[in-house]
């Protein structure tokens, strides 16, 4: 079941729509471009690398290029940026409920949008949904503050993004090997899906330490954010979800506060932050029947809402990865962030 309500803060998803400009000229020129790249193998499609240095599927690294081209920023904007699998989905239900807490009260969480629709189409990704499919989505309409989310590493960012002084950045990053199970197992879905074997974790390890996980090296994107909150701490907010897991409520306090939406002291009172995190919580948001039975259409068709919930525990890896590939991992990790401040 897709859902069939929309809200006015809602994007338009892969469904073809007469509203929708398209440009396939443009897609054409950035994917000729994109097939002259190196490729490698990845943990499910073929990823091409960049000449700024990271990897992606041809369809996403084309959709970055026609954002980089089209989107225009508002300086009200703000964009969620993540690597896959590092918390996305629940720092998008966090600055949602967070952004929208008075016209949708978490208290009152029966009425909540997420009832219907998942965050992700709460948020929508610039390269996965917007612009994909040939698609120039004319975004003018959408109410202040908009939403939206990406994965592209800080150097790939739509340049407006950047330029645009107070558009605001919110980035989640999550421990490497934690990052890495989570792909393993979301992927192999899809490998699945599509009729191939699934991927042994060894491999995937390998791949991964390689950079040749989706959006990677990991550690290239989670140090170009860092670099970018050092730099403008007022525009770009740096959240590790293992901190988010200790201490919610402080983290959805920062980030009301960042997006220049504070709680006042009768919202403390009547426990909204609370309510907040309690609302958008694994077991919360897990348990919601549009998170059971809904799906969200893309490129390699539907998928299931319910995909990107599995287990939300910090150090899983502990029971997939064996002792060497977890070494090797934390090894590259102290070599890449030695000196930078950063203790992922
Ligand atoms: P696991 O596979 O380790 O369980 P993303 O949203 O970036 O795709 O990341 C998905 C990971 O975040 C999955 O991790 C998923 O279970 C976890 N997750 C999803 N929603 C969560 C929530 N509300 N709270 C904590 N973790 C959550």
């Amino acid at each position: 079941m897709s859902s069939s309500k929309t809200f006015p803060w809602q994007t338009k998803g892969q469904e073809a729509d007469a509203e929708t400009e398209t440009n396939p000229e443009l897609y054409q020129r950035f994917a000729d471009l994109v097939s002259s790249f190196p490729t490698s193998e990845g943990m499910l499609d073929q990823l091409y690398r960049h000449d700024q240095g990271w990897h992606a599927p041809k369809v996403n690294m084309v959709g970055a290029m026609v954002a980089d081209s089209c989107f225009a920023a508002r300086p009200s904007d703000i964009i969620v940026a993540s690597l896959p699998k590092s918390g996305t989905t629940w720092i998008k239900a966090l600055l949602f409920a967070t952004v929208h807490r008075d016209e949708y009260r978490p208290a009152d969480a029966d009425d909540h949008p997420f009832h219907s629709v998942s965050p992700h189409e709460c948020i929508s990704f610039l390269e996965f949904r917007l612009y994909s499919g040939n698609r120039i989505p004319n975004l003018d309409k959408l109410p202040d503050p908009r939403l939206f989310a990406t994965h592209v590493p800080f150097v790939a960012l739509p340049r407006t993004i950047v330029t645009t002084t107070s558009c605001k950045i919110v980035y989640v990053c999550r421990d490497p090997k934690d990052t890495l199970v989570s792909t393993w197992y979301f992927l192999n879905k899809f490998r699945a899906r599509a009729g191939m074997d699934p991927l042994t974790v060894e491999r995937a390890a390998e791949l991964f330490c390689d950079g040749l996980s989706p959006f990677g090296p990991y550690w290239d994107h989670v140090l170009g954010y860092w670099r970018a909150h050092l730099a403008h701490p007022e525009k770009v907010l740096f959240f590790r979800y293992e901190e988010m897991q200790r201490d919610p409520a402080a983290h959805v306090r920062r980030l009301a506060e960042f997006v220049g939406l504070p709680f006042g002291a009768g919202e403390e009172e009547d426990g909204v932050v609370a309510a907040i995190v309690r609302m958008c919580s694994f077991e919360h948001m897990s348990g919601l029947k549009a998170t059971k039975d809904g799906s969200m259409m893309t490129k390699d068709g539907p998928i299931a809402n319910s995909l990107f919930y599995r287990r939300g525990v910090i150090g899983d890896w502990v029971n997939h990865l064996s002792p060497e590939a977890a070494r090797r991992i934390d090894a590259i990790t102290q070599a890449r962030f030695k000196g930078s401040g950063l203790n992922v």
